[in-house]
């Protein structure tokens, strides 16, 4: 049977400030959900959030870039706006950047992450969801999941795994895709990729075509005056039988990569593997955090979630992950903390050096 996993998440108002979200939103996208179901449009969902993004885990069986289930969400996100701005919410709709609904939210300020698959015997999927940070946070994580040895011990060990896989990246800024093959175009993929602003994995698929993993990135556009597609992303990981096991998957995240976002989204913080009901960003608007939805799938339904951080093995990636704040924190307004002038570009710092530019005067000769 062909399944659709779809997660579309928006930022539709933070409480208290950017630093999570009132329960009453995750009721509203819960009500409009369940009448989505009772209609027979969705096989199964999930409503949850990370930090202040509302995200709503769907199945169904239209494929991906559904109008109708696109449609669902934009709705959704609407309803919960109107929520957000009678609470007076931080941000009431920041992430909806359109008036009206063109057929996609892609593009429109929502995230999108989805796949279409043929339901294996046994389905675990892992949804990643991260607060206060970008999709490049993902580079380095599907690096190890899918490529690194010393990370995911089956692509030595599992005959399904060791012809390694393909990794779909997109350049952002051109709006152009490439496709590289692992183990033997390692270098070359780390080649891009290292640059997690500009060369982001779209996907990663197994050498026969099925896909194992996709996540929310989209080229940049400017919409509204806002960039889109810079914010807050998810992740999609199938596991077990074929793919790196549970497990493996996991395990990427136990050192803990310094990402842009943090406060401002115009610094460089630790990404904070955490459980469900730690997923607020307080400290400086962070830590980047990052939580884990795992579900068995049997046929459509989402069976689950559970939450697979909430584990002690992660208490030394959380520590570690303090460390490296306290330690980037000391640094202030400097880089490389605060993020490179060139992704300062996307922030309200430029409006703030136009004030200058008149002070400044030529040096004689
Ligand atoms: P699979 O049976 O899914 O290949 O997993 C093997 C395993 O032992 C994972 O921990
Ligand atoms: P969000 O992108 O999560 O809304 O955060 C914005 C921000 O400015 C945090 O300091
Ligand atoms: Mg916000
Ligand atoms: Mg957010």
């Amino acid at each position: 049977m062909k399944v659709t996993l779809s997660v579309i998440k928006a930022d539709i108002g933070g409480y208290v400030g950017h630093s999570g979200m009132h329960p009453k939103l995750e009721e509203v996208a819960n009500e409009k959900l369940r009448e989505a179901q009772s209609q027979g449009l969705l096989i199964d969902y999930f409503v949850t959030r990370v930090g202040d993004d509302l995200q709503l885990i769907m199945t169904h069986t239209r494929g991906e870039n559904s109008q109708e289930i696109h449609e669902l969400a934009w709705n959704t996100f609407l309803a919960c706006t109107e929520e957000a701005k009678r609470l007076k919410l931080y941000g009431a709709g920041q992430d909806l950047l359109s008036d009206s609904f063109s057929g996609n939210v892609k593009g429109m300020g929502p995230g999108v992450a989805e796949m279409e698959i043929e339901e294996r015997p046994s389905e675990p999927v892992i949804v990643f969801m991260a607060d206060k940070t970008s999709p490049g946070a993902w580079n380095l994580i599907l690096y190890r999941i899918f490529a690194d040895p010393f990370n995911t011990a089956g692509l030595v060990i599992d005959p399904k795994m060791h012809d390694g896989f393909r990794f779909e990246v997109l350049d952002v800024f051109e709006n152009k895709v490439v496709y590289l093959d692992t183990p033997e175009e390692t270098y070359d993929l780390l080649a891009l990729i290292g640059s997690i602003e500009h060369y982001i994995v779209k996907a990663v698929y197994k050498k026969n075509g099925d896909i194992a993993a996709v996540s929310s990135t989209t080229k940049l556009s400017l919409i509204a005056g806002k960039y889109v597609g810079k914010d807050d992303p998810v992740l999609i990981v199938r596991a077990q039988s074929g793919f790196p096991a549970v497990g493996e998957v996991l395990e990427a995240f136990t050192r803990p990569p310094i990402v842009p976002g943090f406060m401002r989204g115009s610094h460089f913080g630790p990404l904070m593997p955490v459980p469900f009901h730690y997923s607020n960003t307080t400290r400086f608007d962070g830590p980047p955090r990052v939580i884990a939805a795992g579900f068995q799938l049997a046929d459509g339904r989402l069976v689950g979630p559970r939450d697979l951080f909430d584990d002690p093995a992660f208490d030394r990636a959380r520590e570690h992950a303090n460390f490296v704040s306290d330690y980037l924190r000391r640094m202030g307004p400097f880089e490389p903390h605060r993020l490179g002038e060139k992704e300062m570009e996307y922030t309200t710092l430029p409006s703030v050096l136009k004030k200058l530019e008149d002070r400044f005067k030529k040096l004689e000769e």
